[in-house]
């Protein structure tokens, strides 16, 4: 089976893991922690970078460190992962869905400004599957009504608009380390900040609110939602790999993109001013009808995919009689094929003959490639 995704632990994990067990600094003390944030911030350009257990907390503690008060709206992509909603219920507040620009899938800045209240305090942006979401207009609007702005970077290392990594728009923004995420450490995450005092903030609530100068001295109910030694230490094994990881994911992606010309879909392409990580190779079939049965082919051949997420408004906990047409037309259509980074030219292209055979077996005309 090919699988839709596979770490890429080629570099010095193992050493470093091993240095942790050596020493027995295993737990969330330790070198490797201090190390890691700060390559991290130093890789994405950001000023402040706190490590987690997850990305999922990630997003709970950003939006604590705001200090968002129940009865607070947050605008929220409905096209993201689950995560990202319900780290907004967690902290309190209320998301409010916005829909997607049918080419990029990322959050419509149009549709944001239509859904801003008197009760809007933040607006959490997902850059979706690699490709960043347009910054300027967000950043206007937060601009403009006085909002905080979020972003979830999950899916989205080695992503940049106009020349900056994302997560350094925002007033917080978020990183998940997951296996199947394009740099890991296990599971683990990161909550970036631009301001000292909101980095000072989600430290203090990640480490139990414990006072740095008065042991077990807890003046607000906090949390733990520390990384370990050990995952630092592989997520700076993977930092150190991080340029030829995304290299090579890129090129995945235009093995694909130039096997797939000619056939009824769209690939999930790089825009101008733009570099797309390609944490997943996705396509949009034109067809909706069309790709369980593609999904189908490609298994029975061994090729595992993944479809995409369904829309927030659409899962139960947050199901409502609001329709969003383009989040719900790609979420319909697209799919995502293996995208990581060990996958070989030739693995690429028979996927993408797979995919010209099923179109060729339904008969669809199919233009050359
Ligand atoms: C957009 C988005 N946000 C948040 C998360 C949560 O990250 P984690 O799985 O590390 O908790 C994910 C994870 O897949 C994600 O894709």
């Amino acid at each position: 089976m090919i699988p839709v995704y596979q770490p890429y632990l080629t570099g010095r994990e193992k050493e470093y893991v091993n240095q942790c067990l050596d020493s027995t600094w295993i737990s969330s003390k330790g070198e490797f922690i201090s190390r890691f944030e700060s390559e991290f911030a130093r890789f994405i350009g950001a000023n402040h970078a706190t490590t987690v257990c997850n990305g999922t907390v990630a997003l709970h503690l950003a939006l604590t460190a705001l200090g968002l008060q129940p009865g607070d709206e947050v605008i929220v992509p409905t096209l993201t992962y689950v995560a990202s909603a319900n780290a907004v219920v967690q902290a309190g507040a209320v998301p409010v869905f916005a829909d997607s620009v049918p080419h990029t899938w990322q959050i419509d800045p149009e549709d944001v400004r239509r859904r801003i209240t008197s009760r809007t305090r933040a607006i959490m942006v997902v850059h979706l599957y690699g490709l960043p979401c347009d910054m300027d207009p967000l950043q206007m609007l937060c601009r403009e009504y006085g909002l905080y702005l979020v972003e979830d970077c999950a899916e989205a290392f080695g992503t940049y608009y106009k020349g900056r990594h994302v997560g350094t728009f925002g007033d917080v923004a978020t990183f998940s380390f997951f296996g199947n995420k394009t740099i890991t450490t296990g599971e683990g995450g990161m909550v970036v900040s631009r301001s000292a005092e909101l980095h000072a903030k989600a430290y203090h609530l990640k480490t139990q609110g414990v006072s740095p100068t008065r042991e077990y001295w807890h003046d607000v109910v906090a949390y733990n939602y520390r990384m370990t030694n050990i995952c630092a230490a592989i997520g700076l094994a993977q930092l150190e790999q991080a340029g030829e990881i995304i290299e090579k994911k890129r090129q995945v992606a235009a093995w694909y993109k130039q096997g797939l010309k000619g056939m009824p879909l769209t690939t999930h392409d790089e825009i101008e001013g733009t570099r797309h990580s390609y944490w997943m190779c996705s396509i949009a079939l034109e067809h909706a009808g069309d790709r369980e049965p593609l999904r189908g082919y490609l298994k029975q051949c061994g090729v595992e995919t993944r479809p995409v997420f369904h829309p927030a408004h659409t899962l139960p906990p947050y199901a409502a009689e609001l329709s969003f047409p383009v989040a719900e037309s790609i979420s319909a259509r697209a799919l995502n094929l293996p995208s990581y980074p060990g996958l070989t030219r030739a693995e690429a292209n028979d996927i993408c003959g797979l995919i010209r055979q099923f179109y060729q077996d339904k008969g669809e005309p199919l233009r050359a490639a």
